[in-house]
């Protein structure tokens, strides 16, 4: 599928539901989000038909997201469902990690390619300081978990954070010395309750060359610049939307839990998708996908998305 701006859309961000068991500061507030009625989340059937109607659009990668998408009941369904779809080459998800040691082998077996699992620390009390309510060693038992299933080239997504995270870059780099893991550090973006934070919270990817000149730069692939330390088994990456965004090189469409399709996950724009079958569901994606903005303007002002990050998956 092309865009209108020329850009080949083939990468479907499926959010399942909104819901989470953290609370990560900058992404939601403490309370949570009103939860919806269990009719207002698209069904597994709904999640499956949109799915395959991407796929016939064109969708080559399906990332299955959140708020926390292990949370989800019938998660496993949606992935038999979608990774019987032909035409589609691979089924991700992205999870905080923390249900993983009990349902890693279950969605390998149920068909999921490939997990990143996002981590922000690696100190037991700033874990639970920043997700208000999640357990470090959860998550890593959920990693290890991950590996014993079979899950390879795993990603860890770190959120660097300035006064909160930015002395802990050299512990990440070492995991990549002894473990195969792609160690990413994200630009925290101003949306949801980290909108309103200092200046100073916000630090670009070039801190982390600037810390640490020993990593080499290697080929990139999607939106991360990979570097390597010497001799290091796994990679680290840097996911700049803001210093150096990738806008340019965009190919995700994204799908709320709701169902209402979202060309960027900064516009407002949101085009609904439920209710619709065959062709006319086709029809709306393509016709989504066309309106597609150019870019998004965090540089200017913050984002336009009225929804917190939990509300659309990353
Ligand atoms: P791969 O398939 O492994 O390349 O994963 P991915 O990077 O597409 O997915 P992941 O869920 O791991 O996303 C990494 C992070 O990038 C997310 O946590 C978001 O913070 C951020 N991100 C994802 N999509 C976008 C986007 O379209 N624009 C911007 N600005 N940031 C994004
Ligand atoms: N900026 C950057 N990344 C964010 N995430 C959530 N909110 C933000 C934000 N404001 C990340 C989470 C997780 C992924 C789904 O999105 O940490 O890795
Ligand atoms: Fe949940 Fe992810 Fe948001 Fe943290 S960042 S509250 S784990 S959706």
């Amino acid at each position: 599928m092309r865009d209108g701006c020329g850009r080949t859309i083939d990468y479907l961000r499926l959010s399942v539901t909104d819901l989470c068991n953290y609370r990560c500061r900058y992404c939601m507030p403490a309370e949570g989000v009103a939860k919806r009625c269990h009719g207002d989340i698209l069904s597994v059937e709904e999640c499956v038909e949109i799915g395959a109607a991407a796929v016939r659009c064109g969708v080559r990668k399906i990332r299955l997201t959140g708020g926390e998408p292990l949370v989800r009941r019938g998660l496993l369904d949606i992935c038999r469902g979608l990774r019987a779809l032909p035409g589609l080459e691979e089924l991700c998800l992205t999870t905080n990690g923390s249900l993983l040691a009990q349902m890693a082998a279950p969605l390998r077996k149920a068909g999921t390619d490939r997990l990143n699992v996002s981590l922000d620390t690696l100190r037991p009390d700033r874990f639970a300081a920043m997700t208000r309510r999640g357990r470090l060693e959860d998550t890593l038992a959920g990693i290890r978990a991950a590996e014993d299933a079979g899950f390879k080239n795993l990603k860890l997504d770190t959120v660097l954070i300035g006064g909160f995270n930015d002395d802990e870059t050299g512990d990440f780099l070492n995991l990549t010395v002894e473990h195969p893991w792609e160690v990413r550090f994200i630009e925290l973006m101003p949306m949801g309750p980290c909108a309103e934070w200092e200046r100073s919270c916000f630090l670009p990817g070039e801190y982390i060359l600037k810390k640490h000149p020993a990593l080499r730069r290697i080929e990139s692939k999607g939106v991360a610049r990979r570097y390597r330390l010497p001799g290091a088994k796994g990679t680290v990456g840097l996911i700049s939307p803001l210093s150096h965004d990738f806008c340019g090189q965009c190919r995700r469409v994204r799908v709320t839990a709701d169902g209402k399709l979202k060309g960027c996950l900064h516009s407002r724009k949101e085009i609904p998708l439920r209710g619709l079958h065959g062709a006319e569901l086709e029809t709306e994606i393509r016709s989504g996908v066309l309106q597609k903005p150019l870019r998004h303007y965090l540089t200017d002002r913050p984002s336009d998305t009225p929804r917190t990050m939990n509300q659309i998956g990353g």
